[in-house]
């Protein structure tokens, strides 16, 4: 039975992976999920498969070298699938630092663990042992000309504190590569929608807020674009890859699908009056007149595009869900689960918001 060992679990994407890993693998695998918990790791994203014997998990913070040895000294871990890092960019923007030790530190302490376990006294690696570090396509910067995508070749723009600290971490993962021959491979995907997502980011703040009849901010103009992915997708992409993939090679992933921020909120709105029934006291506060224009991001990066060609012609994968049924499937997922939502708006939210958006 191969065993995992799957970083940031707890959050919107690791979750959504071990759900998909689990549904394809069944018995057949193992997951170790490390997840410091913070803010946006939520273990009632795992409820269906906490009681699996095939599935553990382990309150840990990847900067702790000690506990993260101990979990490679421990078991034959055979895949790592590194998720864990602070992911949103306001956040960053507001604090930098905690981004520097765990999305770069927190990496060379996963890489640093994965080769003491796999490393032969011949300098080679155990065979069929392998790391992969998920990544996003914003270390690429911004694309100014409306032809142009984020092939794998594209130089390395980051702008935001969140960028330059994932760029920083590739950088150190190509570097095991190319100095130790390190058998790693990096996903760098465009925005990803789907459950389980904190209600930090665009979708689900504007689902949860619309829902309360409270103010939707847009950022600037509302006109900056993102390539947005079905979270499945994403699981499904990175599962490839780690088996299908030529080691030491970079993927990227892209869901094929440009919109801007304004027509991501206004689609949210039309589907949310789609789908709430008319006796549903909510559908009331749903309107395009919460639609408010806010001060920008600092450093707003204007437009990101992936071509995905290069894992659709080596890998086989592609994006399978199309935006319309994505969104529709997000949506109702939330109108379905408001006590998930409930308890993530609870207790710090709170604060957050009102530092984040009160007087903007
Ligand atoms: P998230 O913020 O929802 O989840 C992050 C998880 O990591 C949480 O469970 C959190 O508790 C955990 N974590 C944070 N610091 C930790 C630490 N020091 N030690 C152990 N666990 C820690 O993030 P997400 O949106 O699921 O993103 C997951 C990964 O995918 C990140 O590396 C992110 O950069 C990358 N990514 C995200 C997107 C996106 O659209 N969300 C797109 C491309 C790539
Ligand atoms: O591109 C991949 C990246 O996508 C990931 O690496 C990040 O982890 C993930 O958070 C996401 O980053 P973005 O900054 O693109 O996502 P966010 O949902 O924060 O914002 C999406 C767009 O919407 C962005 O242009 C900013 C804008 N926005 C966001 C919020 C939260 C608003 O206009 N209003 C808002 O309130």
């Amino acid at each position: 039975m191969r065993t995992y060992v799957v970083t940031g679990g707890a959050g919107f994407i690791g979750s959504n992976y071990i759900h998909y890993m689990f549904k394809k693998y069944g018995d057949e695998i193992r997951i170790i999920n490390v997840d410091k918990l913070t803010y946006a790791g939520n273990l009632e994203n795992l409820k269906d498969v906490e009681n699996r014997d095939n599935y553990t998990f382990i309150k840990a913070d990847v900067c702790d070298a000690e506990a993260i040895n101990k979990i490679f000294e421990e078991n034959d871990v055979q895949r790592v699938v590194h998720f864990a890092a602070e992911s949103h960019v306001d956040r960053s923007i507001k604090n930098p630092t905690v981004f520097v030790e765990t999305n770069v530190l927190g990496t060379l302490v996963m890489l640093n663990a994965a080769k003491a376990a796999w490393e032969l006294p011949d300098g080679t690696f155990k065979p069929d042992h392998k790391f992969l570090h998920v990544s996003t396509d914003e270390v690429y910067g911004s694309l100014s000309n409306p032809n142009d995508y984020f092939y794998e070749t594209t130089k390395y723009d980051p702008h935001s504190p969140y960028s330059a600290s994932k760029a920083s971490s590739d950088f150190m993962v190509k570097a095991f590569m190319d100095t130790y021959k390190f058998p790693a491979n990096i996903t760098n995907c465009s925005n990803n929608y789907g459950p389980y997502q904190f209600p930090e980011k665009l979708i689900p703040l504007t689902i949860n807020n619309a829902l309360h009849g409270r103010k939707l901010p847009i950022y600037g103009d509302g006109k900056n674009i993102r390539d947005w992915l079905y979270v499945e997708d994403h699981a499904k992409g990175i599962d490839m890859v780690q088996e299908k993939g030529r080691l030491f090679e970079t993927y990227n992933i892209g869901g094929h699908n440009e919109r801007q921020n304004i027509q991501i909120v206004k689609t949210i709105i039309k589907t949310l009056q789609e789908l709430l029934p008319d006796d549903d006291p909510r559908k009331a506060n749903v309107s395009e007149d919460l639609i408010t224009y806010v001060t920008d991001r600092k450093g707003h990066d204007r437009r990101y595009a992936i071509a995905p060609d290069k894992i659709k012609a080596e890998v086989g994968w592609y994006p399978e869900t199309c935006f319309e049924d994505g969104i529709k499937k997000t949506v109702k997922w939330y109108l379905e689960h408001q006590e998930w939502m409930d308890h993530c708006i609870s207790g710090d939210y709170q604060k957050y918001y009102d530092d984040m958006y009160k007087n903007r």
